[in-house]
Order: C-alpha cells, then sequence, then structure tokens
C-alpha cells in the first residue's frame, strides 16, 4: 500500500533511500518524504509523485549516512504535505515511516491528546511517534519504548524508526511485509526486495508480530515481547535488471515484452506436492483478488475440464455476513488455492486465515519470495515470473495461468512433459504476437476516440475478456465491462449504441465459432463497432478491426489472447496521456482491507 524503505551504512542516505523509494513507488505515489539523521533529524516530504517532489526540493541536500523514505497511498487523511510521511514526536528527535492502518487509532490520539501530544497531522501514524516518546519517559531504553508502543496499538503495520542518538533504525511488521537487505557495512529495511536489489540480493524476510534493529554492521530480531529471534539471509536469484526499465518506456510494456521468457521459467516448476495435496481435497475453494482472480476463473474452468469441481470466491467476499458460503462449506476436507502476485493483498490473506480457522490446508501462489502468503500456506508455488513493477499485473498474469494449468493436469495425471512441450509452444506464440505490436497500436489509435467499451467472450475467453477490461480501466480511467458473449441479449445488449467498441475474444478451437458470430451479429445489428481477436477468419469477417492471432496450442489460447489486449491497454494509455505505470487511485499491493 505504501513503500517504505531505511538505510545505514557509509554511504549519502538520502540519495540512496531516494533511489530505493524510486523502485517500491508503485506501492504508493500520491505524496513521498526522506528523513536523515544527522546532529538532528532532518525531514524533506511534499504531495505528488517523487519526480515531481524532485523537482521541488534537493534531496541531496539532507547530509548524513543513516536515513529512511516513505512513498504514500492515503489511507488516513488527505493527500497533503503535512500527512507525508515521515512523522516526528513534538520533540524532533522520534521520527517514524509507516505502512498499513492502525485500527485503535482514534481511541489511542484521544488519550495522547488528554496527555499533551499535539498533533500536526490528521494521520494514524503520528500518534505512533508520540506513543513511542510517551513509553520512552517509562522505559529503560529506546527498544522497550519501542516494543511497548507496539503492544499498544491494534490493526496492520509496518514501521521504520529512527531516533535522534543512535546509530541504528529499528523496524517492525504485523500483517503488512518488511524485510531486511543484508549488504556490506550496510543494512537496509524495505517493503519489498526490488528496492535494493542494487545494493543486495541477501534478504531477511520478517515474519508476524516481529521487531528488528539494524546497524552498519548486522542485524538482530526479536518478538514484541523482546525475546530474540535468530534467522540467516536467504540468497535471491532476482537481479537489478529485472527491477529498472532497461530502456523501455515503462515498466509495463517491459514485462509485457518479457513474457515470452517469463513463461518459460513455469518450466522448472514443480507442482508435484501441491497436486498430491489437491488430490486429496474433497472439495477444492479457490481465492484472489482482481487479475489473479481472473487466473482463479480459467483454473476452474480447466479443472472442471479434468473433472474436478471447484469454486472460486473474491478475497474480500470470502468470509464476509451473513451467511457466508464458506463458512458453511469450508472444513478440514478442504483444500484452499490462493492466488496472489504479490501474496500480501489483505483480502486474500484475511480469507485465507479465515479457511485455516475451519481446518482447510492452504496451496499459496505468488510471485515475491518470502511474502506472507508463502510462508503461510502449506504448500507455495512460486510463479517465477520475476519482479513485477507496473502496478497493471501483466506478466504475473500469464504464469498463473500457466503453473495452474500445470497443476490441474498433474492432478489429472495428465503427461507433464507434453504440456511442458506446449508451453515451449506456447512462448513463440506470444513472440509472434508481440512482433505484430504496431497492428495493436493501430487499432489502439481508433479505440482512443472512445469512451465506453464492451468486451465479449466464450468459455476461457470470458476469464480473458474481463482481463482486457481491466486493463484498460485501469490505465485509461475509461468505462469497460467484460460479459459472457451469450449473456448480451439477457440485458447488457440494451446499453449498446451507435459505435460502441465491442472486443471480441474469439480462438475458434474454443469451439461453437458461430455462437460468438451470433453474438457478434447481435451487436451489429445494433450499429456496435467491433474488433476482432481471433484465429478464424469466419469470425474476422464480421468485424471492422481485426487482430488474426497465430495458431496456438489449444491449452493455453487463454495466455496468448490475453497479451493482445494487455497490448491495447497500455498503447491506448499512451496516446490518452496517461501514466500506464501508476494509475490514479491505485497501488500494486493492496495490504488493507
Ligand atoms: C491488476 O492489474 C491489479 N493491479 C489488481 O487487480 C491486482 O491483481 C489485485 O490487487 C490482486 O493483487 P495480488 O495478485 O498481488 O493479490
Amino acid at each position: 500500500m505504501c513503500g517504505i524503505v531505511g538505510y545505514i551504512g557509509n554511504k549519502k542516505a538520502s540519495l540512496v533511500v531516494l533511489e530505493a523509494l524510486k523502485n517500491v513507488e508503485y506501492r504508493g505515489y500520491d505524496s513521498a518524504g526522506i528523513a536523515v539523521l544527522n546532529s538532528s533529524i532532518q525531514i524533506i516530504k511534499d504531495v505528488g509523485k517523487l519526480a515531481e517532489i524532485e523537482k521541488k526540493h534537493n534531496f541531496s541536500s539532507l547530509e548524513g549516512t543513516i536515513g529512511m523514505g516513505h512513498t504514500r497511498w492515503a489511507t488516513h487523511g488527505g493527500v497533503n504535505s503535512m500527512n507525508a510521511h515521515p512523522h516526528t514526536d513534538e520533540s524532533g528527535e522520534i521520527c517514524l515511516v509507516h505502512n498499513g492502518i492502525i485500527e485503535n487509532f482514534q481511541t489511542l490520539r484521544e488519550k495522547l491528546q488528554k496527555a499533551g501530544c499535539k498533533f500536526r497531522s490528521e494521520t494514524d501514524t503520528e500518534l505512533m511517534a508520540h506513543l513511542i516518546s510517551l513509553e520512552l519517559k517509562k522505559a529503560k531504553d529506546f527498544k522497550g519504548a519501542f516494543l511497548s508502543a507496539l503492544q499498544k496499538i491494534e490493526g496492520s503495520f509496518s514501521f521504520v524508526v529512527m531516533h535522534k542518538g543512535e546509530q541504528k533504525l529499528y523496524g517492525a511488521r504485523k500483517s503488512s511485509p518488511l524485510i531486511i537487505g543484508v549488504g556490506k557495512n550496510e543494512m537496509f529495511f524495505a517493503s519489498d526486495m526490488p528496492a535494493v536489489l542494487s545494493h543486495t540480493r541477501d534478504f531477511v524476510f520478517l515474519q508476524e508480530n516481529e521487531a528488528a534493529e539494524i546497524t552498519k554492521e548486522g542485524y538482530e530480531i526479536y518478538s514484541l515481547s523482546g525475546a530474540k529471534i535468530s534467522r540467516a539471509p536467504t540468497h535471491v536469484d532476482w537481479t537489478p535488471q529485472m527491477a529498472q526499465k532497461e530502456g523501455y518506456a515503462h515498466f509495463m510494456i517491459k514485462e509485457i515484452s518479457e513474457q515470452q521468457n517469463s513463461i518459460r521459467n513455469v518450466l522448472a516448476t514443480d507442482v508435484t506436492s501441491a497436486a498430491k495435496l489437491l488430490k486429496k481435497s474433497k472439495y477444492i475453494s479457490i481465492i484472489a483478488c482482481g487479475t489473479s482472480y481472473h487466473a482463479a476463473l480459467l483454473f476452474k474452468l480447466r479443472l472442471a475440464n479434468y473433472g474436478f469441481r471447484s469454486d472460486v470466491v473474491i478475497g474480500s467476499e470470502y468470509s464476509t455476513p451473513p451467511g457466508s458460503l464458506q463458512a458453511q462449506v469450508v472444513d478440514k476436507n478442504t483444500v484452499v488455492v490462493a492466488i496472489s502476485q504479490s501474496g500480501e493483498t489483505a483480502d486474500t490473506l484475511s480469507a485465507v486465515r479465515f479457511a485455516k480457522t475451519k481446518g482447510a490446508r492452504i496451496i499459496g501462489i505468488t510471485n515475491v519470495i518470502g511474502s506472507s502468503l508463502s510462508r503461510e500456506a502449506d504448500s507455495c508455488i512460486y510463479t517465477g515470473a520475476g519482479p513485477e513493477i507496473s502496478v497493471v499485473a501483466t506478466k504475473s498474469f500469464t504464469s498463473q495461468v500457466a503453473i495452474l494449468y500445470m497443476l490441474a493436469a498433474v492432478c489429472a495425471g495428465e503427461n507433464i512433459n507434453e504440456i511442458k512441450e506446449k508451453i515451449r509452444d506456447l512462448s513463440a506464440v506470444i513472440e509472434a504476437v508481440i512482433s505484430k505490436d504496431k497492428e495493436i497500436n493501430d487499432i489502439s489509435a481508433e479505440l482512443s476516440k472512445h469512451e465506453d467499451f464492451f468486451f465479449i467472450g466464450r468459455g476461457a475467453a470470458h476469464p480473458v475478456a474481463m482481463e482486457g477490461a481491466l486493463k484498460l480501466k485501469e490505465i485509461t480511467y475509461l468505462h469497460a465491462e467484460a460479459y459472457a458473449a451469450g449473456e448480451l441479449k439477457h440485458g447488457p445488449l440494451s446499453l449498446l449504441e451507435e459505435g460502441i467498441p465491442v472486443i471480441v475474444i474469439a480462438p475458434q478451437n474454443a469451439g461453437n465459432v458461430f455462437k460468438i458470430i451470433s453474438s457478434i451479429k447481435e451487436c451489429n445489428a445494433r450499429g456496435a463497432f467491433i474488433v476482432g481477436i481471433s484465429d478464424s477468419d469466419a469470425v474476422l469477417e464480421e468485424c471492422n478491426l481485426k487482430f488474426k492471432m497465430p495458431d496456438c496450442p489449444t491449452l493455453f489460447e487463454a495466455i496468448a489472447y490475453t497479451i493482445p489486449l494487455q497490448l491495447l491497454a497500455y498503447h491506448m494509455a499512451i496516446k490518452l496521456d496517461k501514466d500506464p505505470d501508476k494509475p490514479r487511485n491505485l497501488a500494486k499491493s493492496v495490504t488493507v482491507e
């Protein structure tokens, strides 16, 4: 939700933190700030994206080798510079950044105000600085004050805290990610690995209700009651280049273009132990949000194809009373498949935790090593797509679907080598689609004159249509809805007006080409403007604009047909002068419910 970073070492902290913040800016970008500790704590913070703030303020004027920074996605308090992080106590000697929500904020704020604390912002975060300051009057040292303040707050948090006069930084986490980057004579706190990959590839993943302190030389982890915990760093094979644009204009187009390779990483994935777990279940419950939800819908269809029944539930709806279906049916014979690129989506995690209370076993599908989902699942499969920086999911989706299809196939006893061969073919298909990017760009030129869009498909093409519509909405701010093609006549047709673009996703192997042609004719009769994405000449003949898909292994059509839709959304965003990497109001990782 927000990006947080801390640095202690020999380098100029403001510059290290600034660079690291740029790498986590996808977590939130309505305001940002940096604090550096020298003889006093100096802070620069303001509203806007980092690039805008850099034009107004000189971060490098902050001298010192201990620093922290924050990029905000507002929850408590409007978007203004007072609410931007870092926040301090009244003395200015305790300074902190925070990701999460303090749920007992109102009660604590009133208590602190009664105790004489003067608040300068509307945030929940600021109270933590005052709280530590009050605790410091009672505790024997700063660490003790920090821990007892942590015990008084409810909700989710990751914090990085500095205290004037101490050559260390403190951190803590609960339901919000925080990792330690272990360097040589330098240490880092960060929300996630891409922040500091250019400095280190050795990470310690803090777990629920853990706190830590870092100095130049090392780190110490402890529970919130102060008991020491020993944990060695994990070496990751992500490279710094993976988290850079490498000459591309945006991360989104870089990540779309990477898919012919990222899909091949799936070949090295072993899904056998997850498949064993899944086969033992009496009920399969699939949980996800957003784009991962579309992958979940495709998984359900694939499982059904092999004769396995399952349900897909949006994370935030899983345990919502009254009458949550899941509350009735999830039990110890249930296996939950939770799908999350970040592995930190609060709605998905909360559904997983609910299912666990019912005795269910969990298979986690995530792209982020050490994420909460990877730790809380009984069996975890990494999607291996590499860091995904753009707020919109692209390569993580196609890898999720490929992994889930492999998992379903292994459960059904299919020949895995044949599946893998098809993934190799799919990689070539993705390359072929991307090489026809100019055609998509031309289509986007026509479509960017419009404001409302229909996406339609049948069978597996329906979740693909949903994904195409979501991509377009997220980054162009235009209205797009996806429908099962056959459903149009049951209501949505009344919305069709002369010239409204209908994007038809129609692989001919999906069968029933004549039915999708009927749907196209229904739209045509009402004056719609049809854009066809198909390998079928019969379908394309009915369309005003056409994108001819190359031949593709039938099993993986859903993946191949997603690529032109990603490209379409990207080119339209560029034509409409929108930033595809940082869409308004959104953040990559939604760590609040
Ligand atoms: C995708 O483009 C979105 N940014 C969003 O829908 C995302 O897929 C959703 O928030 C779930 O994220 P997760 O996969 O990290 O759980």
